[in-house]
């Protein structure tokens, strides 16, 4: 079954689909993205994806590449032309093709671009039943990650060194040692006590849309959350540690900078987070 994907208005073969060398995209990083899990045939938590969408794309003065009723449309098309059931939807904005010159371009349309990908959900289970391991790098970014911008070279680079330090993810950690988040994901300790603890979203890290609903999950669980910085020292001596993100939900941290997290075994508050993550989470029929 070939794959399909949607580029500036058509639905064409994946191996087909190009955008033009002089996409701000491809020459400046000059856009945005957002990726929704698609589980069980729903998209998960789309509407608050969209939200996210709308705010990068007006941080960037960049215009919507269809109106925004039309954009759930697209997604849908491309998840039922793809017949995945369980994956990921991708989607790309970027200010669009223009001749190379650093300031805007005067009329210029967004491009978009949409993918979708299946993913073996017994796979994910897997993963979460033994855990991952983190490494820490020194936070290397602009100062704007609150943007969901498609220039991802710093967490390329750590997460290149992560798996070559044979772990999934790798943490930005700021100057002072506290944590900010994963090169793909938000970072998550639970004290001692019980209560989850996830830095501010107001600046310096992306307000995963993964960690807002995952706040519903916990008030539905009884769970408290404190939302305040943790140092690296401070998650290696928690109870708990996960990351989350639209693809991971909750996934337990069994090891940071190969310091096992209590006895390395995910723990049990963040597999019950992930296991009323669905029932909390939006889902519109793919
Ligand atoms: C840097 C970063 N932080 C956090 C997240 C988690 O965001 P979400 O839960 O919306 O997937 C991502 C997701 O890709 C990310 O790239």
């Amino acid at each position: 079954m070939p794959r399909i994907a949607y580029v500036n208005g058509r639905y064409v073969a994946h191996a087909d689909a190009v955008v033009h060398i002089e996409d701000r995209g491809y020459q400046f990083a000059d856009g945005v993205y957002e990726v929704c899990e698609v589980a069980r045939g729903f998209i998960v938590d789309m509407p608050r994806h969209l939200g996210r969408l709308n705010r990068s794309l007006r941080e960037l003065s960049i215009g919507w590449p269809v109106t925004p009723d039309v954009l759930p449309i697209i997604l849908r098309e491309v998840v039922r032309r793809n017949h995945v059931t369980d994956g990921l939807v991708y989607l790309q904005v970027t200010r669009g093709v223009a001749s190379r010159d650093f300031v805007f371009p005067a009329g210029t349309k967004p491009s978009l671009v949409v993918t979708a990908r299946k993913a073996d959900p017994t796979a994910a289970g897997r993963r979460a039943e033994s855990g991952i391991k983190v490494i820490t790098v020194p936070e290397n970014r602009w100062d704007r990650v609150d943007i969901k911008s498609v220039g991802l070279l710093p967490n390329v680079l750590a997460k290149q060194k992560a798996k070559e330090a044979g772990a999934q993810e790798a943490w930005f950690v700021d100057a002072d040692g506290t944590v900010k988040e994963g090169g793909s994901s938000n970072a998550w300790i639970i004290t001692r006590d019980g209560v989850l603890v996830t830095r501010p979203a107001e600046h310096g890290i992306l307000r995963g849309i993964t960690r807002t609903t995952l706040f519903d999950v916990a008030a539905k669980l009884g769970l408290k959350i404190e939302e305040r910085g943790f140092s690296v020292a401070e998650a290696k001596a928690a109870r708990e540690v996960f990351i989350s993100s639209a693809t991971t939900i909750a996934m337990p941290v069994v090891a940071i900078d190969g310091v096992l997290v209590a006895n390395g075994h995910p723990g049990s508050i963040t597999l019950s987070l992930r296991q009323a993550f669905f029932g909390v989470a939006e889902k519109s029929p793919a």
